[in-house]
């Protein structure tokens, strides 16, 4: 288990309910549908991965695209047991149904080149290590298979900053000590996109698609990221 998330309770707390609450509007209102669409994601007759899948959002947009296999992998039991119950209020007969597993990043149960899309949407600011975390992801992923990911930049704790005092500083705090240490010692930790992308580049993935989605006082707020696996000539 990562080691940011602990399961001390089963309880769904305050920030779970929101978050369900707002993703599920986000699905409903089109948003989400139109996030993939930004980043040209097809998933008909594709093994699809969503990692750090929540409650299942993506997952039922996904769903509709028909992929051959639908897999959504998450760190919190608590989200799975709800994402299960709205996923299949949800979904209609024809699309493709996705199976949960409760299990975490670095380290995913499946067999190297499993699969030919894989999404990993907002999660990376919770994982230890981000070229370990990317590295596993690009494991799982087909030649020539797509990774779709999404990260906080430096503006978006400012969107906080009227509500919550504390948790922008928090966030700076935890990219402070990223930077200089390496180390993530604070969770919610943000992430350059070019540095995401840099470390893309190192592991074998060429970045086809950058969209920042928001930006806060010129900051990047939100940004997606679309790459391909590169094939070596082994795989050709
Ligand atoms: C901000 S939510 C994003 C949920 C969903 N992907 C979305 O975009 O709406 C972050 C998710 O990552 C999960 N998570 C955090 N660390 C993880 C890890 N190491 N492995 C797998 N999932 C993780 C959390 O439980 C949570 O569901």
């Amino acid at each position: 288990m990562g080691k940011f998330y602990s399961m001390e309770n089963n309880e769904l707390t305050k920030w779970h309910r929101a978050y369900i609450k707002n993703a599920y509007l986000e699905l409903r209102t089109g948003k989400t549908q139109e996030q993939l669409g930004a980043l040209d994601i097809e998933t008909i007759d594709k093994n699809v991965l969503d990692v750090g899948c929540g409650p299942g959002n993506h997952l039922a947009a996904l769903s509709a695209g028909k992929p051959k296999l639908l897999v959504g992998v998450d760190i919190d039991e608590r989200f799975l047991t709800i994402g299960r119950s709205k996923i299949d209020e949800l979904i209609t007969p024809s699309s493709t149904f996705p199976s949960l597993i409760c299990t975490s990043l670095p380290t995913l149960p499946f067999a190297d080149s499993t699969f030919d899309l894989v999404t990993c949407f907002l999660v990376m600011p919770h994982v230890p290590d981000d070229k370990e975390a990317l590295s596993e992801l690009a494991r799982v992923l087909k030649p020539g298979g797509m990774l779709a990911i999404s990260g906080h930049g430096f503006g978006f704790p400012l969107r906080y900053l009227k509500r919550f005092r504390l948790k922008p500083l928090q966030m700076y705090l935890a990219s402070l000590i990223y930077g200089c240490t390496g180390k993530k010692l604070i969770r919610n930790t943000l992430q350059s996109d070019k540095k995401i992308c840099n470390t893309l580049k190192d592991i074998g993935l060429t970045v086809d698609v950058l969209c920042h989605n928001k930006r806060v006082l010129g900051s990047v707020s939100t940004y997606w990221i679309g790459a391909t696996k590169v094939k070596t000539k082994r795989d050709v």
